[in-house]
């Protein structure tokens, strides 16, 4: 079984499957079994000073599914992050680190457009002990009513700004998480990283609503008859997601040397993961995921993931992490690329043609024969 432990800004992971933050993270007790069913790092809930500001509606969700199947594959959601008071996230971040010192405990955080507020949080969840920040500036429904979220995201300046002021107080790696709803993903990754950060995480939800009840005429996820735009994911996500990871890939490779990718959206497979590992991220996170097949799902993921690497001959996620950039090009070189191929193959098949008597060797005489037959 290929090694599938991985360090990813000197975190140290047994395998690169993170919890995404979301409901798999919503307390200690479920991050615990996260741990136990063998999960490489686990990414709280989003949380905030102020737990009180934070109202949730119900229902909140509201799913795609295939029509002969019946499986799900689009997720949306109107949550909002997590309800629970601060003090009791602080109580369980040290219980969780207590208990499994040796894993991965990833605080994501979220504030108001403050200062004190960022440096605040950043201070108190590492006092208590955990391993690494994300910063949550990509939510797309609900907080940027609070200018917080992706009201944050969508806006490089803010964002440099703001993972500054938490790079000013963190003593551990911090990730920023980015929102797909922006016309260049490569923007805000690259505020963030001049900043500092350590590493960049992507992708959010996309904004979306999902559709309409036919019979009642009212969009889903439908609260007391009205709805909000929310927030996309699942396997639907997933080629949107890559192509954003490709980009951000990319983009660090030229200009951030050494800053991670922690890959998000539609992953529900190690075969899922070995793609965008393919496409330069150091890690997966899986979010809705989990909330389809329960965190059992690690298991088969480490299976499919370590197949894959035996089939090819990897022995660790750096032997192909980022193999795949380097086949994308811009449409002009691939008019350009096919151009010479068509040259090429052209010219082989000329060089068998007859011209002179002194060809007709023997030796190429079927592919002689094939060259001056149609069809
Ligand atoms: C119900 C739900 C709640 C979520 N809550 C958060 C959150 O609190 N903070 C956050 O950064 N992302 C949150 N997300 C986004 C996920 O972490 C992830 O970026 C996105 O769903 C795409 O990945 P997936 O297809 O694996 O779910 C949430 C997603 C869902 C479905």
């Amino acid at each position: 079984m290929a090694d599938l432990s991985t360090t990813v800004n000197g975190l140290q992971m047994p395998n690169p499957f993170v919890i995404g933050s979301g409901p798999p993270g919503t307390n200690a007790n479920v991050i615990g079994k996260a741990f136990d069913e063998g999960w490489g790092a686990v990414i709280a809930k989003t949380i905030s000073l102020e737990a009180e500001k934070v109202i949730n509606v119900q229902p909140r969700y509201a799913r795609l599914r295939s029509r002969e199947s019946r499986e799900i594959f689009g997720w949306e959601n109107i949550e909002l992050i997590s309800d629970r008071s601060f003090d009791t996230w602080i109580d369980e971040f040290k219980l969780l680190k207590d208990k499994y010192p040796g894993r991965i405990l990833i605080a994501s955080i979220m504030e108001e457009y403050r200062k004190d507020a960022w440096c605040e949080i950043v201070e108190k969840c590492q006092d208590a002990g955990v391993d690494a920040f994300e910063l949550n500036l990509s939510c797309p429904h609900g907080l940027p009513e609070r200018k917080m979220g992706s009201a944050m995201g969508v806006n490089p300046d803010l964002v440099e700004e703001v993972t500054g002021w938490a790079m000013s107080v963190a003593k551990v790696p911090v990730w920023a998480k980015m929102t797909p709803n922006v016309t260049r993903i490569e923007d805000p990754t690259s505020a963030a990283l001049r900043a500092g950060a350590d590493g960049i995480s992507a992708i959010n939800t996309i904004r979306s609503v999902l559709g309409v009840d036919l019979k009642t005429l009212r969009p889903e996820p439908s609260v007391e008859g009205y709805t909000t735009p929310g927030g996309y994911s699942c396997q639907a996500v997933k080629p949107i997601a890559l192509r954003n990871c490709m980009e951000i890939a990319t983009l660090i490779l030229q200009d951030f040397p050494g800053k991670a990718l922690s890959g998000i959206g539609g992953v529900e497979t190690g075969l899922d993961a070995a793609e965008f590992i393919l496409l330069g991220s150091d890690c997966v996170q899986v979010c809705t995921g989990v909330m389809k097949m329960g965190y059992k799902m690690v298991k088969p993921m480490m299976e499919d993931l370590s197949a894959f690497m035996d089939e090819h001959g990897f022995n660790s996620i750096d032997d192909f992490k980022g193999h795949s950039l380097q086949f994308f090009k811009t449409h002009a070189e691939l008019v350009a690329i096919q151009a010479a191929a068509r040259e090429k193959k052209k010219a082989a098949h000329d060089a068998k043609m007859i011209r002179e008597d002194a060809q007709w060797t023997g030796d190429d005489f079927v592919d002689q024969s094939d060259a001056l037959s149609r069809g």
